[in-house]
């Protein structure tokens, strides 16, 4: 037995007072018109519902639709794994859109966490569709789906993923358990011999780049840190990319906008951002002309 279930939500509606009223009048009228065309009551099952129903109330137009995804689409089906503050897998995407990474260059992500940066640029280096490899839509459970057309499409999609990437991809990270994450989680993707892991702590001593490319990085933002240790922290991201990174494109995604200061360098770019509810910057640092330029 196919089972459903109804997710509402109701603005500025003088009928519904609420979104679960909504979501129970959906429901019952679904129920009812299936006892009577078919003598059989569907079931509903709210944690993993065959088919999902959504519904939006917006003053007096409502708009009902199946919804063909079921897990959130931006949950690509690699990152099983996490380290404590993840990316979002669309939001990584997104900033690296936004900074204009194609792949056409080095890519470094000095503090990498769980990967999610680093193995989103390989996708978008390699032309791999986002959710190739997952396994579970909620359209297979319409009637009308056509899995030899489904499968046809994804082998389309394989078929024009890259082999190899023109450029490295280099994940590090201070911590060693994130490290043995991120590695994992590209392995899902089958992108584990393309995309470089290493644990390495970011500061002067990280080995300086020879040629230009791109940093990306998404640092604590010091919910667990003491406000000193945090504005350190960004000092010495600032005192690294002049000493080290001579000839890159540095960008630095932060939702502590005060320590975002302590870098020290002078932005070319700062883009709002949100990060869930966190409001966020989105800053670029040129660092082609060395430490002149960018100094304050
Ligand atoms: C906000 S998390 C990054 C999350 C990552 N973007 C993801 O999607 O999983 C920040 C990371 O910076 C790392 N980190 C903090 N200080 C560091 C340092 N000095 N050198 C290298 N990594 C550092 C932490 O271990 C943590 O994994």
């Amino acid at each position: 037995m196919t089972t459903f279930a109804i997710d509402a939500l109701v603005n500025f509606s003088r009928t519904f007072d609420n979104s679960m009223y909504a979501g129970q009048l959906a429901k019952d009228a679904i129920v009812d018109r299936f006892r009577e065309e078919t003598g059989a009551r569907p079931s509903v099952d709210t944690s993993d519902p065959d088919i999902q129903i959504n519904i939006h109330v917006n003053k007096n137009v409502i708009t009902v639709s199946l919804d063909s995804s079921g897990i959130p689409l931006h949950k690509r089906g690699y990152r099983m794994e996490q380290s404590k503050a993840p990316l979002n897998e669309n939001l990584a995407a997104g900033i690296l859109l936004i900074a204009g990474y194609t792949g056409d260059r080095a890519l470094i992500d000095p503090m990498c966490g769980s990967g999610t940066i680093p193995i989103e640029a390989a996708m978008i280096a390699l032309n791999m569709a986002p959710s190739l490899y997952r396994e579970k839509f909620a359209f297979m459970n319409w009637n009308n789906y056509d899995p030899d057309l489904f499968d046809t499409v994804i082998a389309e999609a394989k078929s024009a993923v890259k082999r190899s990437l023109e450029f490295p991809i280099l994940g590090s990270d201070k911590d060693k358990y994130v490290i043995e994450k991120a590695k994992n989680n590209a392995k899902r993707l089958h992108l584990d011999n393309l995309i470089e892991f290493e644990k390495m702590r970011f500061d002067n001593q990280f080995p300086p780049v020879k040629d230009s490319g791109m940093l990306i990085t998404n640092p604590p933002y010091g919910e667990r840190l003491d406000v000193s240790a945090i504005d350190t922290l960004y000092s010495m991201i600032g005192d690294t990319l002049k000493q080290n990174f001579e000839g890159y494109d540095a960008f630095i995604f932060s939702g502590n906008l005060e320590a975002v200061k302590f870098v020290g360098l002078k932005p070319s770019m700062k883009r709002k951002m949100f990060n869930g509810p966190i409001e966020c910057r989105l800053l670029r640092y040129e660092m082609y002309g060395g430490s002149k330029k960018s100094k304050k």
